[in-house]
């Protein structure tokens, strides 16, 4: 007996995370049969490169879905709000990567090292994976949450700014084009004053020679949305629905991959050692932690790598429930298309034999 292959379409393959998939498309072992490349009209037409082929972008309309087993969306959250149920309502599985979804209660948020089962369950024919902040710290996070008990989370993030699609990198680069080998940065307000109107910035202030401490939409009550979305995540994958998480999301001037600083406390008491050997051992996670021999993760290290690379952990001085971790995940990869493409394989070993 064979596998059926199941037909693949990859709606957004021309964004930063598309990009990444059709890197991961070539990389992994193939299990798909014909793989259609969806964009916007704009790039109807480009030819991309996948699986070593050149291959034409269809426009997103809903003949592309016809006769496509399963669809990757890597769009915006109002694209994948639309569209997904059109192609969910013609059968298709589709894993979504957008907000549109995440906290949808009839739409499994899926890690597949964390609750892998969850992605079978799909009363809306849609599968959700999480926010990129919320990925770069959740498989370090649970495999500790297996053996201690997770009861809250402090984390602040060092977030790298492709984390805003192309136009947050195409910002960091012009930004970084106009104050490199100035004298800027010493004076109040002077970076601000020499890039003048950051036209088609998504960031609220400079992020060259400078970090941002806001990231998304207001949420209320002086939350973004970024930081519930970390929040509610964390208890949705985890089935934590009491987790306490108190998250700050910050803006770094780096291209790809998210750091994080966290503070976990534990319904038990933390034996470091103990820790250590379950990082050391947990699926989807490195442990780099010698830093008196300069082994610690690093956003420039890690970047382009599959894994979440945790270091700097140490026991809490003021309490031995509580545990101290930097964590570095590429928010590209695990953070966004590894794990769609990670679901997307469990979903495609469903189908039937032939
Ligand atoms: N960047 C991250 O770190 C990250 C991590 C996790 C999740 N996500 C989520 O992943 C999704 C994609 O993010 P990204 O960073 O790749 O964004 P991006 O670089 O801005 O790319 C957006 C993609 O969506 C397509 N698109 C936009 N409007 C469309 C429309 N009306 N119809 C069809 N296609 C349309 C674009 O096609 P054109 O090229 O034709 O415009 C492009 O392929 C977003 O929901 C984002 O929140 C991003």
């Amino acid at each position: 007996m064979t596998a059926r292959r199941p037909s693949l379409a990859v709606v957004g393959a021309t964004g930063a995370i598309g990009g990444v998939m059709l890197q991961i498309l070539s990389q992994h072992a193939d299990v798909w049969g014909e793989v259609k490349l969806i964009a916007s009209p704009r790039s109807a037409g480009r030819k991309l490169v996948v699986r070593g082929e050149e291959s034409e972008v269809l426009e997103l309309t809903e003949d592309a879905f016809d006769d496509v087993d399963v669809a990757l969306f890597l769009v915006p959250d109002a694209v994948s709000a639309q569209w997904a149920p059109i192609a969910a309502a013609k059968g298709t599985v589709v894993i979504d990567d957008s907000a549109a979804f995440r906290l949808d209660p009839d739409v499994p948020l899926v890690v597949p090292e964390i609750n892998p089962h969850a992605a079978r369950i799909r009363p809306r024919g849609i599968v959700a994976s999480p926010n990129c902040t919320t990925l770069s710290l959740i498989v370090a996070v649970g495999a500790l949450h297996a053996e201690f008990g997770v009861r809250e989370l402090v984390v602040s993030s060092y977030q790298a700014v492709s984390g805003a699609g192309r136009d947050g990198v195409a910002a960091l680069r012009e930004q970084l084009s106009m104050v490199a080998g100035t004298e800027l940065g010493t004076q109040p307000g002077d970076v601000r004053r020499a890039l003048g109107d950051t036209d088609g910035s998504p960031f609220a202030a400079p992020v060259a020679l400078n970090v941002v401490p806001w990231a998304g939409t207001e949420a209320g009550e002086g939350w973004s949305s970024e930081e519930l979305a970390i929040r509610e995540e964390c208890r949705k994958v985890l089935d934590l629905p009491s987790l306490r998480v108190a998250a700050t999301c910050v803006y770094v001037p780096v291209v790809a991959t998210h750091s994080m600083s966290v503070h976990a406390r534990f319904e038990n008491e933390i034996a470091v050692d103990r820790a250590h050997e379950i990082l050391a051992t947990a699926p989807g996670v490195v442990l780099y932690d010698s830093p008196g021999a300069g082994d610690f993760p690093t956003p420039s290290d890690v970047v382009g790598t599959d894994p979440t690379w945790v270091g700097r952990v140490r026991r809490s001085l003021d309490d031995p429930r509580g545990l101290e971790l930097f964590v570095c995940g590429d928010n590209l990869r695990k953070g966004a298309a590894l794990n769609v493409a990670q679901i997307a394989e469990s979903v495609a070993a469903e189908f039937p034999r032939v």
